[in-house]
């Protein structure tokens, strides 16, 4: 029976959290703070459970840097269930945006409003997703689910990275995106980094930016699995979303950062249904979970409640360099295992091109199935845990998360280079 400090983890999510957390975690658990009640316990709309949900929204506004025309949510669902709260929610903002540019210009003949942003709907609008890997192939998949009834030609793939070898691994350079007009996008979407694949947006990916003259385009980024592993320039997304479960916290809890002028920018369900679009699901509304501060329904207060600690802890350790700091150490560790595959190239070989590798999830192949399983069954034996690829692409997968330590990495190089010795 190993104990936790003989294992080192590599899980790709749920992931390791820091040690100190989950102590205080089984603590409070139990009896939080001397209370003589669980986290479990508590109501949601109790001072206790207030005050949490109010300190764990700072330590990410303070981690963040997020000015205050930004919102912060807890949401349910996982990612999964912002892939379609987006598509209702965008698609939301940009009708009613066409229904007041139609009001300009047809005052109050309701029809005439109604029949123009219905033809706009039709015939005009798009929604724009890059698609650089499974997870954002997946969120593009649900909103063609969600409006291919209803508009089947709103869904643009501005780029699929499989189109040049049928597999993900690169990202396409942007003068190769094919964005659709800014003034018919609701929305660019990206994934900034792919856990399935390890494809990371080196930075923001500017080829998203409407350019000088055009209108704003509206940036969504899914953010679950390097939230909090690097600075983010918030300004430049109109929401940025991510599951807690890897770098933030455990699972139940997904956290939103949306501006809060689209929180208002919103029609009449009865509206959306005249012009023949559906209207959000009541959980998955961004505006109703904003008017109800996250608490709408019941909400995790123990998962939130980690994901504080996990941020408040980051705070301490990394003082006023805040995520640069953890930024710099999750490249130091991520540059020590990409450095022993290429040091090795006739063992190891790396699956992603060098611009957009991921530092989270770093994905490699063995030089040939029996000696992967091998590589693999090894690395188990030693306690080097969570290391096979996913399930839909196989081969090793290494995920560095903010709480996965150095010396863990150290000890994963070192069986690296035995392995490649042992096997030239
Ligand atoms: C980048 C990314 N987006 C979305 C998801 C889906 O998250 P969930 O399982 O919480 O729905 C995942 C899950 O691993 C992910 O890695």
């Amino acid at each position: 029976m190993p104990t936790r400090a003989e294992v080192s983890y590599f899980g790709a999510g749920p992931a390791p959290l820091p040690t100190h957390v989950l102590e205080a975690g089984a603590k409070a658990f139990v009896n939080f703070e001397d209370s003589g009640l669980s986290l479990a316990e508590i109501s949601h709309r109790s001072p206790t459970a207030t005050k949490i949900l109010a300190d764990t929204k700072q330590a990410l506004i303070s981690l963040l840097d997020i000015p205050d025309n930004y919102e912060v949510l807890f949401m349910h669902g996982g990612g999964s269930a912002e892939f379609s709260a987006v598509v209702f929610n965008m698609v939301a903002v940009w009708i009613e945006k066409r229904r007041r540019m139609a009001e300009k210009e047809f005052g109050d003949d309701q029809g005439a409003i109604l029949r123009k942003v219905k033809q706009d709907v039709q015939h005009d609008m798009q929604l724009d997703y890059l698609v650089t890997g499974s997870w954002s192939l997946k969120a593009s998949q649900e909103a063609a689910n969600l409006l291919e009834p209803l508009t089947p030609n709103a869904i643009n793939v501005a780029t699929d990275a499989r189109d040049s070898n049928g597999k993900f691994g690169s990202i396409p350079s942007d003068e190769k995106w094919s964005l659709s007009s800014s003034k018919r996008s609701a929305f660019v979407y990206y994934c900034d980094n792919e856990t399935v694949d390890g494809v990371e947006f080196p930075g923001f990916p500017s080829g998203v930016e409407a350019q000088p003259g055009e209108e704003e385009r509206l940036v969504i980024a899914d953010m679950s699995s390097n939230f909090l592993s690097r600075p983010v320039d918030v300004q430049k997304h109109a929401v940025i979303f991510g599951g807690a479960q890897k770098n933030i916290g455990i699972t139940d809890i997904t956290l939103l950062i949306v501006r809060k002028d689209l929180l208002t920018t919103v029609p009449t369900p009865s509206f959306l249904h005249q012009v023949g679009m559906f209207s959000p699901p009541v959980v998955l509304n961004w505006s109703v979970v904003a008017k109800n501060n996250s608490l709408y329904n019941t909400m995790p207060i123990f998962s939130i409640w980690i994901a504080g600690e996990v941020m408040r802890s980051l705070l301490a350790t990394y003082g006023i360099t805040k995520l640069k700091g953890q930024e710099g150490f999750s490249d130091a560790k991520a540059r020590t295992i990409y450095q022993m595959i290429d040091w090795y190239p006739q063992v190891f070989q790396p699956v992603v091109e060098l611009n957009a590798r991921s530092r989270m999830n770093i994905c490699f192949r063995v030089k040939d199935p029996e000696t992967e399983k091998e590589f693999l069954d090894g690395a188990k034996k030693l306690n080097l845990l969570g290391l096979n690829g996913h399930r839909s692409v196989g081969g090793v997968r290494a995920s560095n998360y903010n709480a996965v330590p150095m010396q863990n990495v150290r000890k994963l190089t070192t069986y690296m280079e035995e392995f490649a010795d042992r096997n030239p």
